[in-house]
C-alpha cells in the first residue's frame, strides 16, 4: 500500500481547486480503507460494492451500497423465489436474453459507427467480475459492453483513425481506455484521477492490456513535461498533476459521469489546460446535474447548459441520450453524451 499512501499524500498537498468536491470526499475515504483491506483479484466481483461507484460495478443484481441486513435479506429472498420464475418478467424474458439483446445493440451501433465490431474483441476478466458471459466464444460483461456503446457514439463523431492522443480525466475502472486500445493499440491515453481510482485503475490495466503499455503513476510522478510522452502507451496520472497539459497539444478529451460529480469552480479549472490544447470534447454527464442536497451530492449542480457556455470556442457537433447496451441511462433524471469540436 505505499504506493496508495503516497499517492494519497501527493494529493491532499495540492492545491484545494484539485481536491474532490462534497460529492466525491463522501466516497474518498471509504474506498481508501476498502482498498486497504480488499483482494484485489477480487475487484470486479460484487465482493466490493464501493468500488462500483467508479465503474467496477460487474454484479447481475446491484444491492445498494449499506443497505441494512434485513433488506438485502429480503431481495435475496425474493430474488431466490421469484426471479429465477421466468413468467414474472415482461415477455417471459430471461438474463440471457437481455444479454443477447445488449450484444446485439453494440453490433448494430458499431456498424453505425463504421467501427470494429464487438465481435472482434472481449474484456479482460482480471477481478473476477460477476456478471461475466461468453457469446460466440468471446467474454463480456454488460458493464463492458456499455463502454462499447460511448465509444460508438464518440467514435461516429471523432472517426478516429487510430494514432492519435486522449486525454480522460476521471478514468474511474479504466474499461473506456481498454476498450478504446483493444481497438486502436496505437492509441496514446494519458489518464488522470483521483488517488484511489487511480491505484486500482493502473493495475487494471495493467493487466488488461499489459505492463509494457502502462505507464504506473510511480513513474509518472518525476514527469515535469510530456515531452517525451512515448505514442502508443497509456500514462497513468494524480488528478493533481493535471497542470501538465498547460501547453500539450492533444485530439481527444473525455470525460464521463465524472464532472457532474464536482463543483463547477473545480470544473472550470481543469477545462482551463485543455481548452487551448484539444480539437474535441466528449461528454458524458447528468443532463440536469447531480443530486443535491443541502448537506450531501453535489452543492452546485452542472446541467447541460453550463457545459455548452463552459465549452465556449466549442461547438456541439452531436447531443443524445446516453444509452447503456441494455437500456437508456436513466439514473440522476438521464445523462446526455455529446461531441464538442473546436471552433475554426
Ligand atoms: C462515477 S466515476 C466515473 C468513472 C468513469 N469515467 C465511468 O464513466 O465509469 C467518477 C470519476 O470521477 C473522478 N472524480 C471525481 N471528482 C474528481 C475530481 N475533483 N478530480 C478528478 N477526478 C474526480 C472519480 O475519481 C471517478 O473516477
Amino acid at each position: 500500500m505505499k504506493d496508495l499512501d503516497r499517492l494519497y499524500n501527493e494529493y491532499k498537498n495540492a492545491p484545494e481547486l484539485f481536491q474532490a468536491g462534497r460529492y466525491w470526499k463522501a466516497y474518498e475515504d471509504r474506498i481508501i480503507s476498502q482498498i486497504r483491506n480488499a483482494d484485489i483479484e477480487q475487484l470486479r466481483s460484487g465482493k466490493y460494492p464501493i468500488f462500483g461507484t467508479f465503474g467496477f460495478s460487474e454484479q447481475v443484481y446491484n444491492y445498494r451500497i449499506n443497505m441494512p441486513f434485513y433488506k438485502k435479506l429480503t431481495r435475496q429472498i425474493i430474488r431466490k423465489l421469484f426471479i429465477t420464475n421466468r413468467a414474472i418478467l415482461p415477455y417471459s424474458i430471461k438474463l440471457s436474453d437481455i444479454r443477447e439483446m445488449a450484444y446485439n445493440h453494440c453490433l448494430l451501433q458499431g456498424q453505425i459507427a463504421n467501427t470494429t465490431s464487438i465481435s472482434e474483441f472481449e474484456t479482460c476478466t482480471f477481478g473476477n467480475p460477476e456478471d461475466l458471459f461468453e457469446i460466440n466464444s468471446k467474454k463480456y460483461t454488460m458493464q463492458f459492453l456499455n463502454y462499447y456503446i460511448r465509444f460508438c457514439f464518440a467514435q461516429k463523431n471523432l472517426q478516429l483513425r487510430g494514432d492519435e492522443t486522449i486525454v480522460e480525466l476521471g478514468s474511474g475502472s479504466g474499461l473506456q481506455v481498454e476498450i478504446l486500445k483493444k481497438i486502436y493499440p496505437n492509441l496514446t491515453i494519458l489518464c488522470f484521477d483521483l488517488p484511489a481510482p487511480l491505484f486500482l485503475c493502473e493495475q487494471y490495466l495493467a493487466k488488461a492490456l499489459g505492463d509494457k503499455v502502462v505507464v504506473k503513476s510511480n513513474q509518472t510522478r518525476d514527469i515535469t513535461d510530456l515531452k517525451n510522452i512515448e505514442k502508443g502507451k497509456v500514462y497513468m496520472f494524480g488528478n493533481w498533476n493535471f497542470p501538465l497539459l498547460q501547453s500539450f497539444k492533444f485530439d481527444v478529451f473525455w470525460n464521463a459521469a465524472s464532472f457532474g460529480e464536482m463543483e463547477p469552480n473545480i470544473v472550470k479549472n481543469y477545462l482551463s489546460y485543455i481548452k487551448e490544447n484539444c480539437q474535441y470534447v466528449y461528454l458524458l454527464q447528468a443532463r440536469k446535474g447531480k443530486e443535491s442536497s443541502g448537506t450531501s451530492g453535489v452543492a452546485t449542480p452542472i446541467k447541460y447548459n453550463d457545459y455548452v457556455s463552459m465549452l465556449d470556442g466549442f461547438e456541439v457537433i452531436e447531443e443524445a441520450d446516453a444509452l447503456d447496451a441494455h437500456r437508456k441511462m436513466s439514473q440522476s433524471g438521464g445523462y446526455f453524451q455529446a461531441v464538442w469540436k473546436k471552433s475554426n
